[in-house]
């Protein structure tokens, strides 16, 4: 798979795409991502890439042109064209398993108030935001969504079954039960006996019902 993600600041999504997992699937060549600074594409001496709203009101808007030239010099015909922004979709477990099975992703990212629409009329195949907050930078949400989309792609985590079943596979309707690891008794804190059981049809029910359990009191909003 290969991302093109161009921002004013290529440097806030190459520190955590270029760290850790991300890092390694990026050095194995399992995913190719491109960070272009989007001034690259201005051809003005200041290289400007946002002007004041027409109509009025605050802030600034990023200027079309340089969007255009980025997204044409970019685009191919396998390409998705993605906006992060807060008036986006929102992004999901299932959103990144679709956008896994891509084989190019070009992701614009949005800073100041906004883009100016004539990007999103012509040139986005789909606005995205990660969550109903707003951000600084669209940079970030960029950084959020690849990493949720390149962990999919097998052979970057080490354990597939990690990503089959874990929060919100499937039909996204259940998060994982808790884990423990040792010390067995911590500060008085012991793990629940059927963890250290051995009997894995136990254990597996156990897991079930208390993945229903948090999922009732920590996300209502997905109780199936
Ligand atoms: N840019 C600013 N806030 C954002 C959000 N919540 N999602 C995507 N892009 C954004």
């Amino acid at each position: 798979m290969k991302i093109d993600i161009v921002t004013i600041f290529p440097e806030i999504a190459e520190a955590p795409l270029r760290s850790s997992i991300m890092g390694r699937a990026i050095d194995s060549g399992t995913v190719e991502i491109n960070f272009h600074n989007l001034r690259d594409w201005t051809t003005d001496k200041h290289n400007k890439v946002d002007d004041i709203p027409y109509g009025g009101g605050p802030g600034m808007v990023m200027k079309p042109e340089p969007f255009f030239a980025a997204v044409e010099e970019l685009k191919t015909e396998e390409s998705k064209v993605l906006l992060m922004t807060p008036q986006g979709q929102p992004f999901r477990q299932a959103t990144a398993e679709r956008f896994a099975g891509l084989s190019h992703l070009i992701i614009l990212c949005g800073h100041y108030e906004g883009v100016d629409h004539r990007v999103v009329d012509a040139l986005v195949d789909e606005e995205i935001s990660i969550g109903d907050y707003v951000l600084t930078n669209g940079t970030i949400a960029a950084a959020v969504l690849a990493d949720a989309v390149i962990r999919l792609i097998p052979g970057v985590l080490g354990d597939e079954r990690s990503a089959q079943e874990e929060s919100f596979a499937g039909d996204g309707t259940r998060i994982e039960a808790p884990h423990y690891t040792r010390p067995p008794d911590f500060r008085g804190m012991e793990v629940p006996k059927v963890l250290l059981s051995g009997n894995h049809a136990a254990i597996d029910g156990w897991r079930h019902e208390k993945a229903e359990e948090r999922t009732r009191r920590n996300r209502p909003d997905i109780v199936g």
